[in-house]
């Protein structure tokens, strides 16, 4: 028998382990929730597999051509052909990855390049790319403000953002979702003297609002505090250059740290953060999730630097993508969904529904139909709120959409969540 062999047979079967020092019992309330749910005969909504993608917006799913409607990729990116010439070039030129940390081997020519365009597109002085937008807020949040500092963020922030606070040692306050009001109170009753970062997004994923920038950074510069705005789903077609609800809502002055990612309008993978601040370069040697990880491999930042250079000349593409918000938004109105918003304010519309049951039948005659949408339940959204996500893409056609629509209504009609008539 082989030492490893012996090591296999060491360890105790999993039903030896007692229930109280088995480490997954805490998970077992949510095993039965997805056991109970599966034996229904409803597919698994976490764990769709795209066979082929053939564009932005088509992919084939079990075999079906389907619609994709839940993806992200605000500006259809991921099939540039530029941007595909730019990464299979770096590929071959620079190899498959860096194996390294930024500070370390892990910066080619091409993260810099990256990091310019980054610049450009948003004219700043500094540009930092981490290798995900995940890792971009852990890393800003947790190294910007420290012991006896604060970090105000409102409540229905992404994990990233919560993640970064509890990678850090700041005090944490929460506001009411996109309250002003509730910003203003509770920067009011802070001590004056220590540092304080208000974290803010511009576009909330999960229904799709976008904040009041204007009012919020007001309030927080008020107060004293550094800003931060997480662009992840405003990038691209929000203000004049495509920057984000910050440029659009005019307060670009203001905010001081502007965090994104690649893996949205962009179409590809990483993430980054861009400020004019004097002192920003010294992150690169004290934010621990850019210096304790592996750079993204030279096609990915070669992909994002082209997809960002062609993002800032795509007028026609931000137009189609509003175009196709609105009329999506409309027509899901007229058929009787509740939607997350009064009217659409980005590409994400979320559509409400009672409760899992219903949301996942309604996901799943969807699919059936071809159309992939995401379904998004707690603790991803707020506490009781199912809701299906659609995200559109500037590439999908007007032929698209009426197809969308058409499906929806089938769809609702079957489930019967939405009236008869409509
Ligand atoms: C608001 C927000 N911030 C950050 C991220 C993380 O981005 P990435 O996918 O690059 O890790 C996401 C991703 O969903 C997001 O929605």
């Amino acid at each position: 028998m082989t030492d490893a062999a012996q090591t296999a047979n060491d360890v105790p079967p999993a039903d030896a382990i007692a229930p109280d020092h088995d480490l997954f019992s805490k998970f077992d309330p949510l095993i039965a929730e997805r056991e109970a749910l599966l034996a229904t005969g409803v597919r698994d909504p976490f764990a769709i597999v795209m066979d082929k993608v053939e564009s932005p917006t088509q992919a084939i799913i079990q075999g079906r051509r389907t619609i994709l409607l839940g993806t992200y990729n605000y500006m259809g990116m991921t099939f540039d052909p530029d941007v595909i010439a730019a990464g299979k070039r770096a590929l071959d030129e620079f190899g498959a990855g860096t194996t390294g940390s930024r500070v370390l081997n892990g910066t080619y020519q091409g993260h810099r390049e990256c990091e310019d365009a980054l610049k450009e597109f948003y004219g700043t002085e500094h540009a930092m790319v981490f290798s995900t937008g995940y890792q971009a807020n852990l890393g800003m949040i947790s190294t910007l403000a420290g012991k006896g500092e604060y970090i105000i963020l409102d409540a229905d922030s992404h994990a990233s953002i919560y993640d970064g606070c509890w990678l850090g040692n700041a005090e944490i306050v929460r506001f009411r979702h996109n309250s002003v009001e509730d910003l203003d109170k509770r920067l009011g009753r802070l001590p004056v003297g220590p540092g304080k970062l208000v974290v803010l997004e511009g576009v909330y994923s999960m229904l799709g609002d976008i904040a009041p920038l204007k009012e919020m950074v007001a309030v927080a510069k008020k107060h004293g505090c550094m800003v931060l705005v997480d662009e992840a789903h405003g990038m691209g077609f929000f203000g004049e250059h495509g920057r984000g609800v910050f440029e659009e809502a005019g307060v670009a002055a203001d905010v001081d740290f502007v965090v994104g990612t690649f893996s949205k309008s962009v179409g590809t993978v990483g993430g980054f953060c861009v400020s004019n601040h004097p002192k920003f370069e010294v992150l690169r040697l004290v934010c621990r999730p850019y210096v304790f990880t592996a750079s993204l491999p030279p096609s990915v930042v070669a992909t994002a630097a082209a997809s960002i250079r062609k993002l800032m000349d795509a007028g026609d593409k931000r137009e189609h993508l509003w175009k196709n918000s609105r009329r999506l938004h409309q027509g899901l109105r007229d058929l009787g969904f509740t939607l997350g918003t009064p009217t659409a304010q980005s590409a994400i519309i979320a559509v409400m529904l009672p409760d899992q049951n219903v949301t996942v039948r309604m996901w799943q005659a969807l699919l059936e139909l071809g159309l992939y949408v995401n379904m998004a339940r707690p603790p991803a959204t707020p506490a009781g709120t199912y809701l299906l996500r659609c995200s559109l893409c500037a590439e999908h056609s007007d032929e698209q959409v009426g197809e969308i629509l058409d499906i929806f209504a089938k769809a609702g009609h079957a489930v019967g969540c939405i009236p008869a008539s409509a």
